[in-house]
């Protein structure tokens, strides 16, 4: 019996954590080790208004990168309180990356209009933020821990039911807060952690949870595909804002070709002209010429000694690139405290929820922002409502988590997800992913497969709704 659970311990789950009152007794579930999240990869940084004139400025450059879709309301509130959690990050002791003199370094990224995203140990923001989040959580953690369900009755949420080594419990909590992440494996080329599978955003589709937005998949233009795992090397924005240049084989910068910004188009355009040069024959790079190695190693040190292990003689050899399914907008859908409408106690926050920030494409860097400002209210709220001790208790039953023949359906999945509703759609292309999704659901499957499959039949099914092209939902031909 705990004050709080929370499922997830990435950027959303921890900052909550850390603002939670000392006196409530706090348990976080993380599903594997505790560094398999995406906010431990995040390489950009953490986008904020610079100062409160800024404001304007930021809520402006989110609202057109979601193309008109996004909440209003939310992204205010999001920009509004940039300013306070970097405060406080600050205040708590965590160390941007500053100049000689001291001041806080802001790079700039695309779609920005101007340089305002804060950045950690050069190119390391996540693990930075990461490490510095979990030495300060005073919150018991366990790893290893699958929540397989969620204690719903009535409308009212009171705790999770679990399974650990082969163990099913139930846990029970005055308040759950979902912190679980994106959906990166879905998809056969991903940036995210190995553990971003959807679990949760199934499992909502499960218990007729509202989910939001679910056609709006981002896409990352580039990523460093040649590997064998699904996970790939991301090549941080941060690159091209800082004079990294997108080429073909011919040294060509293509991308005007697309969009008079270039390489600073939103990252939608950028993935699209890259994945159809690409379709056309081309092959496409990320160009560090102009770059010295002195401020390539010092600024990028984690993409640096990477490519270097890699055999890549970066910052003078140029590194293959193709796009890579990167951030869900769409997610659980909360109103601005986080809450999960229809169901007392239960919050959703960080990218696991859709709380109208991102719209139909996320502003880069908005992300980590999102999950430190959404995370603090979801808390706040919290504190204003007198939970009685949950005294329910729910009817056990068994369930099979994997069973062989998963994996391979797990792998067709992807392929499925990658081809058919990716960067760029097609109507009969998503009713046929729609039919395979459908038939993989009638096959003797694991719970765990069962969960991802009705997540990417959400996405399917929003976008096969959605007949024009906005943000990162993009329809081409029937
Ligand atoms: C990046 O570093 O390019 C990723 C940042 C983001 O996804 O916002």
């Amino acid at each position: 019996m705990y004050d709080y659970i929370i499922v997830g311990a990435g950027i959303a789950g921890l900052y909550a954590s850390l603002n939670i009152p000392a006196d409530k007794k706090v348990l976080i579930l993380s599903k594997e080790p505790v560094w398999e999240c995406n906010t431990f990869y995040a390489q950009g940084g953490v986008a904020t208004a610079v100062d409160e004139e800024d404001i304007p400025s930021h809520i402006q450059d989110t609202l057109a990168a979601g193309a008109g879709l996004c909440d209003p309301k939310a992204v205010e509130i999001l920009s509004r309180n940039s300013l306070l959690v970097v405060e406080d990050l600050i205040a708590r002791g965590f160390e941007f990356d500053k100049d000689e003199e001291g001041h806080l370094l802001f790079t700039k990224e695309a779609a920005h209009s101007r340089a305002r995203i804060l950045h950690a140990g050069g190119d390391a923001t996540g693990r930075e933020l990461h490490r510095f989040l979990l030495r300060n959580s005073p919150a018991k953690l366990v790893e290893g821990v699958e929540v397989i369900d969620l204690l719903i009755e009535d409308g009212v949420c009171h705790g999770v039911r679990v399974r650990k080594g082969g163990e099913q419990s139930d846990i029970y909590a005055k308040y759950v807060l979902l912190a679980s992440g994106g959906i990166g494996s879905l998809y056969a080329y991903h940036t995210n952690a190995t553990t971003i599978s959807a679990d949760l955003q199934g499992l909502a589709a499960l218990r007729g949870i509202e989910l939001k937005d679910m056609e709006f998949t981002q896409f990352h233009p580039t990523v460093f595909v040649h590997s064998k795992r699904a996970q790939k090397l991301l090549l941080t924005e941060a690159l091209r804002g800082e004079g990294a240049t997108v080429v073909d084989e011919e040294n060509r910068r293509f991308l005007f070709d697309y969009d008079p910004r270039g390489e600073l188009a939103p990252r939608d355009i950028v993935s699209r002209a890259i994945y159809r040069h690409q379709k056309e024959g081309h092959s496409v790079y990320l160009d560090f010429s102009n770059f010295s190695e002195e401020f390539f190693k010092k600024r990028f040190p984690t993409i640096y000694h990477k490519f270097r292990n890699l055999g890549f003689y970066v910052p003078y050899d140029k590194v293959p690139i193709s796009p890579a399914f990167h951030f869900m907008m769409g997610g659980i859908k909360t109103d601005v405290w986080g809450r999960v409408p229809k169901v007392r106690y239960l919050y959703a926050i960080g990218e696991v929820a859709c709380t109208g920030v991102h719209g139909a494409n996320r502003l880069a860097s908005n992300s980590l922002l999102e999950g430190l400002v959404f995370s603090r209210r979801a808390i706040e709220d919290t504190l204003l409502q007198k939970r009685e001790v949950p005294i329910k208790s729910f009817q056990k039953s068994p369930i099979t988590l994997m069973l062989p023949k998963d994996s391979d359906f797990k792998h067709r999945l992807r392929s499925i997800m990658w081809q058919k509703v990716g960067i760029i759609r097609k109507k009969s292309e998503l009713k046929e992913a729609l039919e395979e999704i459908e038939q993989m659901q009638k096959e003797p499957i694991g719970y765990l497969l069962k969960l991802r499959l009705s997540c990417a039949k959400q996405i399917v099914q929003s976008a096969l709704r959605r007949d024009k092209s906005i943000g990162a939902h993009y329809i081409e031909g029937e």
